[in-house]
């Protein structure tokens, strides 16, 4: 079909904004939709061959939230356990309904929609979103992607001449991501919360003690790192030490080659043999080129880190300015796992922009002078973006956001220019038969080092010595030191743990490590270094003492390298999901039947723990599944009717599904065998120990058995009389019919008739 209007949507209004200006060359007419914050900008713009009318409009993020069904959504609503197989739904949640109402008004008119949203796996569950959205309303719509890595006119261009399809499959990675952050963290949450909150009703009445699978790992590590520390005993070590010093002005110490000794004994006869014969002999004097290798293209990981480190800006903060110098237009797309520059990027044209400043200006020039920019690579590529780099020169930014675009760019003319060379001497010495060495550095070509203030190198002089000399030390010591333990983590050294052990993207590592600072888990040192608090030690202690793999990262990791499987099309959406919410649910019935152990652990930091009553306790516990529900294939569990020892057989999907099998009362006990029944088929079905009323069977029987409810017995069937549907179970109730009460008429409200048969109703 022609298309004559275009509705074009992008991630942010900044975006929108940006893209419009770019499409429209600043020609286009600003309109307003429902949602204050997300204006519609319109233009005309040749593509498809004619003149279309384009709407560029945004949302902001999200446009959609998954959540429980209501029956679910309450925290007492249900066990826990439940949140695994409960069922879940998207919405749309208030503050975004008048975003979606300006989308549904707007493609009503258009023939095609263009997804905007940045090109990432968020983005391209974003956009399908849209997609659904708009398709709700207009089922006919041409759907189109545009991928770009940067918000300038020859990005931009690019993508509306190579519009694409939108890929289902990276959106199918994020929504397995929510789900399983949804039951996991809820289905946890609830547990510890409600447990915790009772036994240690002082501490942490009101706190929200809670749990996600990327969260937990994170304060693993600074658990763990903590813990080395506490654990850490120092050993003392011995060294000798002999200095130099020629004249007044020049000073050197040359260090050990055996660097340390542990044995007092070993290093004092080794020094007793220097001082005897303390004249040093010249072995060699080698002089070789050195140089300090200039940084590699950065990709979102790195720019945390060094902003962390160098800048000392957080990784959460650092990718909020990122994400609006990118919308602006300065920087390309910040999240990014590339570190090699592709082929077509005109690298070039970059460094020309930079001239013009007035601090790097004249290096940039120089790189065009000498030979054009020469990248250094990395080997990593997303095959999405590029590295981050600059787009456009500006220096009318203030603060942060100035020192971070400073940075990026300075680290990209870095990248573009020369190592820097030195030449390094080694004077290796002779006494007594113990080798020493000292070097000195002399810097030839500081090279990138100029632009790169963050790196530094410093020359270091030393005498000049010439091989196969001799001469007097000025003074041979023998020292003590004494081993330090490790550091607490800093945030570029947790940044570097997540992905090495493959928790979150590096999308998502600052969000992780803001959440367990937001919770409390964690704490910062004077000096910006993560500490754990009392709860984050109880709880990670407690969750290992269990023997679950919960803080470790192990766990999650499989979870992500199956996302990403799913995004690339390798693995499906349904069996990644079913796995791991299985796996999870497994680790979580384990955890709620050792929680013991959690309360153990935190009553070390929180005092002692409040005793629970067995009811209490009991209706924390998960009982183990007899068989599937037939109805609707959840588990079912025995259960004690609520004051009354009368047994049935329940399913966990209640109250959504009511299936249920009640025991007569002639059944003085029903528990859960081990066994299996061998004939029932095709999912397991336990056998139950079923215990009867005297006289109340044939007298045959005997009053206490093994037996199967699966449907394969027959006498059992009889005598609790048991319905049966296609050889299973009945799964509608068998409750024993009580006696009904009348129904009220809905005419007159009179019990005792219906609305037909009401003398009033005729
Ligand atoms: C599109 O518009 C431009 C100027 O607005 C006009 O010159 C051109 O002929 C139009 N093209 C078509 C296919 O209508
Ligand atoms: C890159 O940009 C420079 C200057 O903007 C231009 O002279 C050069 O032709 C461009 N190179 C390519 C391969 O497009
Ligand atoms: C990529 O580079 C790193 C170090 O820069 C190296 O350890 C790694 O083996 C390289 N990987 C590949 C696939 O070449
Ligand atoms: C998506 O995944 C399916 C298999 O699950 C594959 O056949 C298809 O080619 C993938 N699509 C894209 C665009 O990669």
């Amino acid at each position: 079909t022609e298309i004559y209007f275009l509705l074009c949507v992008a991630e942010k209004n900044d975006a929108a904004k940006g893209i419009a200006e770019i499409m429209s060359n600043g020609r286009s007419r600003r309109r307003e939709g429902y949602s204050v914050y997300n204006k519609i900008y319109e233009y005309e713009y040749h593509l498809f061959g004619q003149n279309v009318t384009v709407s560029m409009t945004s949302v902001s993020g999200h446009l959609l939230s998954l959540e429980f069904k209501a029956p679910f959504q309450k925290w007492h609503s249900c066990n826990p356990v439940l949140l695994f197989d409960a069922e879940v739904e998207k919405y749309c949640p208030e503050k975004f309904i008048p975003i979606k109402r300006t989308l549904e008004r707007e493609v009503r008119q258009c023939q095609a929609l263009v997804i905007w949203t940045d090109c990432d796996r968020e983005g391209e569950n974003i956009g399908f979103e849209i997609i659904d959205v708009c398709k709700a309303v207009k089922p006919n719509v041409q759907v189109f992607r545009a991928r770009f890595s940067e918000i300038t006119p020859n990005s931009i261009r690019r993508a509306c001449e190579t519009l694409t399809e939108p890929d289902i499959n990276v959106s199918d990675a994020v929504d397995v991501r929510q789900e399983l952050d949804l039951r996991i963290g809820a289905s946890f949450t609830r547990f510890q919360t409600l447990r915790l909150q009772k036994i240690f009703p002082e501490s942490l009445s009101d706190q929200l003690i809670s749990y996600g699978s990327c969260q937990f790992p994170t304060l693993g590590f600074v658990v763990e790192r903590f813990k080395a520390i506490q654990a850490f005993v120092p050993e003392t070590f011995f060294k000798i030490k002999v200095v130099h010093e020629p004249n007044e002005e020049e000073s050197v110490e040359f260090s050990w080659k055996r660097h340390r000794l542990f044995s007092h004994t070993a290093c004092l006869v080794l020094y007793q043999m220097c001082m005897e014969d303390p004249m040093a002999k010249v072995i060699s004097v080698t002089s070789k080129p050195k140089s300090k290798w200039r940084p590699l293209p950065l990709d979102t990981v790195e720019l945390e880190k060094l902003a962390s480190r160098k800048l000392r800006i957080s990784a959460k903060e650092t990718m909020k300015i990122a994400e609006k110098l990118y919308t602006q237009g300065f920087i390309s797309y910040p999240r990014t796992e590339t570190n090699m520059f592709p082929q077509n990027l005109n690298l070039t044209m970059l460094v020309e922009q930079q001239t013009q400043d007035n601090e790097w200006g004249n290096f940039a020039q120089r790189i065009l002078e000498s030979g054009g920019p020469l990248p250094r690579n990395g080997n990593k590529s997303d095959q999405a973006h590029p590295p981050i780099h600059p787009t456009k020169y500006t220096n009318s930014l203030q603060g942060n956001e100035k020192r971070l675009y400073e940075f990026i760019v300075r680290h990209f003319l870095a990248c573009c220019s020369k190592d820097a060379q030195g030449q390094e001497v080694t004077v290796e010495i002779e006494i007594a038969e113990e080798r020493f060495s000292a070097s000195g550095l002399t810097i030839i070509a500081r090279n990138y080092l100029e632009v790169y203030p963050y790196d530094k190198w410093y020359n270091k002089v030393i005498p000049l010595y010439t091989a196969d000399t001799t001469f007097q030390p000025t003074a041979i010591e023998m020292v003590e030191g004494q081993t330090s333990p490790p550091q607490l983590l800093t945030e570029a050294d947790l940044i570097s743990l997540m992905e090495k052990h493959g928790i979150g993207t590096d999308a998502t590592h600052a969000e992780h490590i803001e959440t367990i600072k937001s919770r409390m888990y964690v704490g910062l040192t004077a000096d910006q270094r993560f500490l754990p608090g009392e709860l984050g030690m109880g709880l990670v202690e407690g969750y290992n003492s269990m023997g679950y793999e919960m803080s470790k990262p192990d766990l999650r990791a499989e979870l992500e390298a199956d996302l990403k499987l799913v995004s690339e099309g390798r693995k499906d959406k349904a069996s990644v999901l079913s796995y791991h919410v299985a796996k999870y649910k497994a680790v979580f019935i384990e955890s709620v039947r050792k929680a013991k152990k959690l309360d153990e652990a935190l009553s070390n930091y929180l005092g002692p723990a409040q005793e629970i009553t067995e009811q209490e306790q009991g209706e924390m516990e998960i009982p183990l599944p007899v068989r599937k529900c037939p109805q609707c294939n959840r588990d079912m569990v025995l259960k004690k009717k609520k004051d009354s020892t009368r047994m049935f057989l329940s399913c966990m999907g209640y109250p959504a599904c009511k299936a249920a099998v009640w025991f007569p009362d002639t059944v003085l006990e029903v528990s859960r065998d081990e066994s299996i029944c061998p004939t029932c088929h095709p999912y397991p079905v336990h056998m139950l120990k079923l215990k009867f009323k005297r006289g109340s069977l044939p007298p045959m029987m005997p009053l206490e058995f093994v037996g199967c409810i699966g449907g394969c017995d027959e006498t059992l069937r009889e005598v609790l009389n048991l319905k049966y549907i296609r050889g299973g179970a009945s799964a509608t109730s068998n409750k024993p019919p009580t006696a009904k009460r009348p129904r009220t008429c809905g005419i007159c409200h009179e019990p005792g008739h219906t609305r037909v048969t009401c003398p009033q109703g005729r």
